[in-house]
C-alpha cells in the first residue's frame, strides 16, 4: 500500500509554534515518526508540506492512479478550503483528516472542516498518534 501523507500551513513550524497546544516535537520529528511507523506497517509513503493551498491541491491531483491512500492535516486550510475539498473529491481516494490538537475543543471558526467531508474518517487531538492510527484505518479499509 502506497500512502501520501499530506500537511499543510505552518505545519513546518511545529516545536516552534504554540507549543502548549501542538508540542515539542518538530516537523522532522513528524517525518521521522511516519517513515518508521510506515516501515513497521510496510506501507511506502510519500510526505509532503506545503504553506500553499495551491500545492497541496496539486499534490492532491497528482496523488490520483499513483496512491492508494491520503492522510491529510490540511492545518488552517481545513477550515476555509473548498479547494482541497474538491480535489479530495476528484482523485476520489480514501482520505483521512488527521489534526494534532483537539479541534472540536479550540476556536468556533475551527469547527468547520471543508476537508473533512471528503474523508472517511477523522483522527484529532492525539499529537502525533493520529498519523500512525490513519494510515492503520486506511489499512484496514484495504484489508476488508
Ligand atoms: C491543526 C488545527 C488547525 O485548526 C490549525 O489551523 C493548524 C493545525 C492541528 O493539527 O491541530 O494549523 O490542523
Amino acid at each position: 500500500m502506497k500512502l501520501l501523507f499530506l500537511n499543510g500551513p505552518n505545519m513546518n513550524m511545529l516545536g516552534i509554534r504554540e507549543p502548549d497546544i501542538y508540542g515539542r516535537q518538530t516537523y522532522a520529528d513528524l517525518e521521522a515518526y511516519i517513515r518508521s511507523f510506515c516501515q513497521e506497517l510496510g506501507i511506502a509513503c510519500e510526505i509532503f508540506q506545503s504553506n500553499h493551498e495551491g500545492a497541496l491541491v496539486d499534490a492532491i491531483q497528482a496523488a490520483w492512479g499513483k496512491m492508494d491512500g491520503i492522510v491529510i492535516n490540511p492545518a488552517a486550510y481545513t477550515h476555509t478550503s473548498v479547494a482541497i475539498l474538491d480535489a479530495l473529491k476528484a482523485v476520489g481516494l480514501p482520505a483521512v483528516e488527521v489534526h494534532v490538537s483537539a479541534v472540536s475543543e479550540r476556536e468556533s471558526f475551527r469547527q468547520v472542516s471543508y476537508a473533512g467531508m471528503a474523508c472517511v474518517k477523522t483522527f484529532a487531538g492525539h499529537g502525533f498518534a493520529g498519523y500512525r492510527m490513519a494510515a492503520e484505518y486506511l489499512l484496514s479499509l484495504e484489508k476488508r
